[in-house]
């Protein structure tokens, strides 16, 4: 695969024993919840890991410190539905984000993404944008979604992916160099229903229970 600017795989062990319970098939709903929501939690301190900081003074019960405060607005927008399970792990983090929706599912037969919500805060203009889906498979949702996002005057955006396919970060490189792509995994390919392949089925379908 051709190097891909602004990529980062996050290799750890917890990674990748979740990464082994989310791939199993014979995984029950519930340890599948359990695994992406710890996974989801290291890939948003990764997500995170450059947030801009300012300086603040405060008060210890000892003495005056200085201390830090975030320096952004951070809007979350999950792609509906799967990108709702990396949601919450990222407000934990940041409890005062936005969070804006972007419904957008992929057709079966053209694995052509079809757009049937939004609902984006205000201004995106100054927000550091973290557009979240666990899946990054022919990277028609991605490129969509950061393209809406763009329309509406974002200019930081990253994009945060359980598993991607050297197929969809190609097209994300390609089309949006400007954007940051953190990932737990970049798997083998695609196959011809466009699933990545050996990923871990359909992630929505799994985490919401609708198999
Ligand atoms: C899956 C996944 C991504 C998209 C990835 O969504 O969550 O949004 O497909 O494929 P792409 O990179 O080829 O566009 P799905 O259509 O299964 O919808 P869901 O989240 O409602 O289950």
């Amino acid at each position: 695969m051709q190097t891909i600017e602004k990529l980062t795989v996050i290799k750890h062990p917890i990674v990748a024993r979740d990464l082994t319970i989310l791939r199993n098939q014979a995984t029950n709903t519930a340890d599948f919840r359990l695994a992406m929501g710890r996974i989801a939690t290291i890939l948003a301190y990764f997500a995170l890991k450059d947030l801009p900081l300012r300086e603040t003074n405060i008060q210890t019960p000892i003495q005056p410190a200085k201390g830090y405060e975030i320096n952004t607005h951070i809007v979350i927008v999950p792609i509906l539905r799967a990108g709702l399970s990396l949601v919450n792990p990222l407000i934990n983090f940041i409890p005062d984000a936005s969070v804006g929706h972007l419904g957008m599912y992929r057709d079966e037969t053209t694995h052509e993404p079809v757009d049937y919500y939004s609902n984006l805060p205000e201004s995106l203009d100054k927000a550091m944008v973290l557009l979240v889906d666990p899946m990054l498979a022919t990277g028609g949702s991605a490129d969509d979604a950061i393209t809406f996002l763009k329309n509406k005057s974002a200019t930081n955006i990253r994009f945060i992916s359980l598993i991607s396919a050297p197929e969809g970060l190609q097209r994300i490189s390609k089309k949006h160099p400007d954007v940051s792509v953190i990932t737990a995994a970049v798997d083998e390919k695609l196959n011809s229903d466009a699933f990545i392949v050996p990923g871990l089925g359909d992630a929505g379908d799994r985490y919401f229970g609708t198999t």
